[in-house]
């Protein structure tokens, strides 16, 4: 049995005695490839008539997955067993995508025809222009891309067997194809723009630049450390295991929904600041402290319980030592100012910023470190990218990991539909009185 097959499948060991009053229950213990044991509490209810509460399902594991492993104590991200480090000093987006689609990494000739797959179908569908042109000018990009994904199910009713593997799989590759299409329309749109086909003789990452900044009038030159800067993004956007807009898209798989119906409520889940909007929410909060002279004020708004201002960029749910991609993003952000000649006074506030935090107790009891987000817009902002685009573009890149889940979730043994249940605190049992008696 291969790695990916135990973790499918993780074996059952020791059972877990759980003792209520007089009510006793033997839970199985499920051991995962690596990582902490869980209990399988799936029989507590119908055993004990007992439910487990737990809000934002801080100790709970929704499904198995044999696509990423993250090791929040020690820093530690594995895409398919990769490390991410690896990963981003070796690999390409595309090739991560194919890895976290297919499980392995591909051989040249399966990666030729992968790369071949994704660029002939990056073309979007002609209407979806008036799609797009129906919006305000002023619409925020993942409002535009949230609802164009949608509406990719009403073009590829072809794809939408899903019980056919290959028409399960031909709707993700679509969607990996697509997103970058519609997101660089998005973009064109809103700054009055025409819309750039997709060129296929570029790559994945040019072509996607190509379509955000050519102009008619001219050839757009490329730094190469921008390329770089932004292949190296989508790898470490590709995937996050259980994160809220991964666990979205399962759930809305979870009723049968097409592919494309549940990446765009994964996008949805994506904005808002708590998750991936928090990129958009960091670049704008250090415009607001402006200066590094007032790092200090800005600390002490985040400490005070009072005020619901928070760092944005800081704390993780999982990572409670260090965001390993966080480290990664850092130094590529020094790179890509040193290369493209940029002073950016932002960059001193983020570093300001980041020292004071680090060495603040109320940052250091709580484990809140930088996270993925903290330097990403910094980056963005060297290549240009709008600030309304960076969710956007961290969409981009997690869509191969979205598509990943979706596609593993329909193969899943266990698949069942997303139910949770409640802790009831409404009112008890009461008979309806007639209005005129109220
Ligand atoms: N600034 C100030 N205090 C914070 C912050 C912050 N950024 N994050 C957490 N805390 C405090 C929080 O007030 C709480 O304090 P106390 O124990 O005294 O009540 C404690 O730390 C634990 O916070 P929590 O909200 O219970 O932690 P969580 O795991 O539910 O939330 C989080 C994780 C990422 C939503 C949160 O840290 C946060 O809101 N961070 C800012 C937004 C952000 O950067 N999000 C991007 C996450 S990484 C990209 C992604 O995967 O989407």
């Amino acid at each position: 049995m291969s790695s990916n097959d135990k973790a499918q499948h993780p074996s059952t060991g020791d059972q877990v005695t759980l003792q209520a009053g007089d009510r006793s229950v033997s839970l199985p213990l499920l051991r995962p490839t690596i990582g902490a044991d869980c209990v399988d509490i799936s029989r507590l209810p119908k055993e004990t008539g007992l439910f487990t509460y737990d809000a934002g399902y801080t100790a709970t594991a929704s499904c198995k997955s044999a696509i990423t492993y993250i090791d929040g104590d020690n820093g530690v991200l594995l895409y398919r067993g990769y490390p991410i480090e690896q990963l981003a000093q070796n690999s390409s987006f595309l090739e991560v995508s194919y890895l976290l689609m297919n499980g392995e990494l591909p051989t040249p000739s399966e990666f030729a025809a992968f790369d071949d797959e994704v660029t002939h179908h990056t073309m979007m569908h002609e209407s979806l222009k008036n799609f797009l042109g129906g919006f305000r000018h002023d619409a925020h990009p993942m409002a535009m891309l949230c609802s164009s994904v949608a509406s990719l199910s009403a073009f590829y009713h072809d794809t939408l067997d899903l019980n056919d593997p290959e028409q399960r799989r031909l709707a993700a590759i679509r969607l990996i194809a697509k997103v970058p299409t519609l997101a660089a329309a998005a973009y064109r749109y809103s700054v009055g723009w025409p819309i750039r086909y997709p060129r296929n003789n570029l790559d994945y990452v040019d072509r996607f630049l190509h379509m955000m900044f050519e102009v008619p009038s001219e050839p757009l030159e490329l730094n190469p450390v921008v390329r770089k800067a932004l292949d190296l993004l989508f790898i470490l956007h590709a995937d996050h295991e259980q994160n809220a807009s991964t666990s979205t898209v399962r759930m809305v798989g979870s009723t049968g929904a097409n592919p494309y119906a549940c990446v765009a409520a994964g996008i949805a889940a994506l904005w808002g600041p708590a998750h991936g909007g928090a990129n958009e929410a960091v670049l704008k909060q250090l415009a607001e402290i402006g200066d590094a002279k007032h790092v200090d004020k800005a600390l002490a708004r985040a400490k005070d319980k009072d005020d619901n201002f928070r760092l944005m960029g800081f704390g993780h749910r999982v990572y409670k030592n260090f965001d390993p991609r966080a480290k990664i993003i850092r130094e590529m952000t020094h790179e890509v100012l040193g290369e493209l000649g940029i002073d950016d006074p932002m960059l001193e506030v983020a570093m300001r910023l980041e020292e004071a935090a680090l060495k603040d107790d109320y940052f250091v009891q709580r484990k809140l470190y930088p996270n993925v987000d903290f330097y990403s817009g910094i980056i963005y902002k060297a290549l240009k990218i709008p600030t309304e685009m960076f969710t956007v573009m961290f969409a981009i890149g997690r869509t191969a990991g979205w598509v990943s889940h979706w596609l593993e979730q329909q193969t899943d043994p266990e698949f069942k539909i997303g139910r949770p249940r409640q802790i009831y605190t409404g009112a008890d049992t009461r008979d309806y009185v007639a209005r005129d008696k109220r």
